[in-house]
């Protein structure tokens, strides 16, 4: 397929929104706020920016040189600047990742949309009692999940069959700016409220004695997921990058919207959740079980607000959701439409259809299926532990360790500085890291999740 008819971002605004917004999502609103409150507050912000520097960005930029060498989906761009070596597994094991991640997160994304209806429609209102029960029912029922995976999964179709510019592009021009006035104007109403000082200062207070060894390593891990490392969207998005794109400018701009939406969601969480005397919960319970009642409590004196900014969280989160399952969701369709030569809107339909399949099995692993649990686990915490825990450093790992050591030189030094045209005066730093620092940080953390360091 030639590279026109492939498609490819029509500005670096839209490079820039597509990619912050396959980065930007329930990793940022969500997972990050709740480990800052567990890991030491500002320390692990701290922590955190120097691991997307450290870690984050060289991993992102090699993805980039990838991608936009090969100008095809990732396994066959794997295989192209290797020459068909074995390193082409690698971009395979990036398709998979991908693929599986696509058909649990799809399944959270429609947890979001349904609280985003169930907001709308009033159904969230009640005591502390009543959240954890409307959440318990509606996770273990065997069908409404599933109707809201497949509403979200129509909509990523949608989107992605329109192809990279009229699809991918315009939507996140659309979506991304409206999250973030909706972020913005959820943190000053949960900043204005009584009390709120106290959440800011939880968050944004060191706690020196917080940090230890596992501090470091949860920070890095989660630098990893929040950019969409590793998982084959960036090589993707990538190969529609033109000439002119600035690898490095870019990464470093998408790394610091990702950062800054991730404080933002910790701005928008912590200080309405003080002002109500609630501590903030890990795990799913925070945005679906905490959330909703600090909402209604925060702003029992105007409960048309209160209304409203529940609305808008639900919204925000569907939009980040929405705007990382279209990247993932795009790893593959680009996949099956090089591979088996199909139309753009088949390999979607394919995909869509393929990973919604898989996605219900997950979802009715939560409601408790004994032939859908394995070790004690459910199927949806399989995925979750395979593609994190494994494949992402697994596939991380061997990224790196390729541009460093064994990547043709000219083609990563004429990627890094668009043919000559930039100065590149990063390069060498670059270089040092995906040699040397990137792997050695990645194996560690891998080593130390199964305790062998
Ligand atoms: N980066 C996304 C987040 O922060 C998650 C994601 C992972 C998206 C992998 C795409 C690919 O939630």
């Amino acid at each position: 397929m030639s590279v026109s008819e492939r498609g490819s971002f029509s500005s670096k605004l839209g490079v820039i929104l597509a990619t912050a917004g396959s980065a930007v999502g329930l990793g940022n609103v969500w997972r990050f706020p709740y480990m800052t409150g567990q890991n030491g507050g500002a320390v692990f912000i701290l922590i955190y920016i120097f691991c997307v520097l450290l870690l984050g960005i060289p991993c992102m930029i090699s993805e980039f040189i990838i991608g936009r060498h090969a100008q095809s989906n990732t396994a066959r761009a794997y295989r192209k600047i290797s020459g068909g070596s074995a390193w082409t597994l690698i971009g395979y094991m990036g398709v998979l990742t991908g693929f599986l991640i696509t058909s649990y997160y799809a399944v959270v994304s429609g947890w979001c949309l349904h609280y985003l209806w169930s907001s709308m429609i009033g159904h969230l209102h009640g005591d502390p009692a009543y959240f954890q029960t409307f959440f318990a029912d509606f996770s273990a029922h065997p069908f409404k999940p599933l109707f809201w995976l497949v509403v979200i999964m129509l909509m990523t179709y949608l989107i992605v069959e329109n192809g990279v510019r009229d699809g991918i592009e315009r939507a996140s021009k659309i979506l991304m700016p409206t999250l973030f006035i909706l972020l913005l104007v959820i943190v000053v109403a949960s900043c204005m409220l009584p009390g709120a000082e106290k959440g800011v200062n939880f968050l944004f207070r060191p706690d020196w004695n917080a940090v230890n060894g596992d501090v470091f390593l949860s920070a890095l891990g989660q630098a990893f997921y929040s950019m969409s490392i590793a998982m084959g969207c960036i090589c993707t998005y990538a190969s529609y990058f033109s000439r002119q794109t600035d690898l490095t400018k870019s990464a470093v701009q998408i790394g610091i919207i990702d950062s800054i939406v991730a404080i933002l969601s910790g701005l928008m969480i912590f200080p309405a959740a003080f002002s109500v005397g609630v501590e903030p919960d890990a795990g799913p319970s925070l945005i679906f079980i905490t959330l909703p009642n600090v909402f209604q409590q925060a702003f029992s004196a105007m409960p048309v607000v209160g209304y409203v900014i529940s609305m808008m969280f639900y919204a925000l989160l569907t939009l980040a959701a929405l705007t990382s399952l279209m990247s993932l969701v795009e790893v593959s369709t680009a996949f099956c439409q090089e591979e088996m030569h199909i139309t753009r809107k088949k390999a979607t339909l394919l995909v869509v259809l393929a990973a919604s399949f898989i996605g219900m099995f997950c979802s009715l692993s939560l409601s408790g299926y004994d032939g859908l649990q394995m070790l004690g686990r459910s199927l949806f915490d399989i995925f979750d532990f395979m593609t994190g825990q494994i494949f992402l450093p697994i596939v991380g790992f061997l990224t790196c360790i390729y541009i460093g050591w064994f990547a043709p030189h000219q083609i990563v030094h004429d990627e890094f500085t668009n043919w000559g045209t930039l100065r590149g005066s990063f390069f060498r730093i670059f270089l040092f890291q995906v040699k040397y620092v990137c792997p050695l940080c990645i194996l560690f953390i891998f080593l130390h999740q199964f305790g062998l360091v």
